[in-house]
């Protein structure tokens, strides 16, 4: 079940690099309570899109609205107060790889803390009750003192999901958050993100259609940075991934 109002509204956003065109005018309504999964091939736009919901990217053309704002646009407190609502995991996993792993997750609090209090924490670890229920939820209780550096990128990946658990956001924008973690890891994680309590929406792109058929409510298909299916996730079939993966 989905409530009425739309966490998510682009109009028409696209968005170019120099000459290329990585996003053609996306329009997409993504409403609460909704699970959304972005496939496509490599370069199909995936990142370039969650990096325009999360607001690390603007829009070349068109607007990006979340709970009611433009993210891009905003500063100050007013972006705080956003960023704080929305959970992301970048490709690149943006951890802070010569700090221990309890720092990385209790980073996920930063909104939420004022900037003496957070480094602070730096010193005098707070909340270390709650990192560690995160780490042991993603099965790295054994790792809240290791150096981030020091893990492998499966195990890194999961540290950066204890972070968003951590944060409890609304909404989670996670860019192939599972991509190199095995198959029952894999599993494990988005079942998270699928069953977080504080998780009412999620948009994760993924290179796994079958994930993305048990774990999300919707599939939306990228393909040369245009949508070519917006559908519920029982219905998308062979055919429609088979065009969507097609060599040209
Ligand atoms: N910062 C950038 N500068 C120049 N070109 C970019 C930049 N970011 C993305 N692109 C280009 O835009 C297109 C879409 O890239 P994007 O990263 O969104 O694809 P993707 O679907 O996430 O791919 P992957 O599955 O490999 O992560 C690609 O052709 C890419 O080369
Ligand atoms: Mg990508």
């Amino acid at each position: 079940m989905t409530d009425a109002s739309p966490v998510i509204r682009l109009r028409g956003a696209g968005r170019t690099f120099g000459g290329h065109r990585a996003l053609h005018d996306v329009d997409l309504t993504i409403r609460a309570g909704e699970r959304v999964a972005v496939l496509g091939t490599s370069g199909a736009g995936k990142s370039t899109l969650l990096a325009l919901l999360n607001g690390s990217l603007e829009p070349t053309t068109g607007s990006v609205e979340v709970f009611g704002e433009n993210p891009a646009l905003l500063s100050g407190p007013r972006r705080r107060m956003l960023q704080r609502r929305i959970g992301s995991v970048s490709q690149d996993l943006a951890l802070i790889e010569q700090v221990r792993v309890l720092h990385n997750v209790n980073a996920g609090r930063l909104g939420q803390w004022s900037t003496p209090r957070a480094l602070a924490s730096l010193v005098w670890p707070r909340s270390l009750g709650v990192v560690r229920d995160a780490l042991d939820r993603v099965d790295l209780g054994w790792a809240l003192h290791e150096r981030t550096e020091r893990l492998s990128g499966g195990e890194r990946q999961r540290v950066a999901i204890a972070r968003l658990l951590v944060q409890a956001p609304e909404l989670v924008v996670a860019d192939e958050p599972v991509s190199s973690l095995d198959p029952v890891r894999a599993e494990g994680v988005l079942g998270l993100l699928g069953t977080s309590p504080a998780v009412r929406t999620l948009v994760v792109s993924l290179h796994q259609p079958e994930l993305a058929g048990e774990h999300c409510t919707r599939v939306v298909g990228l393909r040369e940075g245009r949508i070519v299916f917006d559908r519920p996730a029982a219905d998308v079939g062979d055919t429609a991934l088979h065009d969507l993966y097609a060599l040209t």
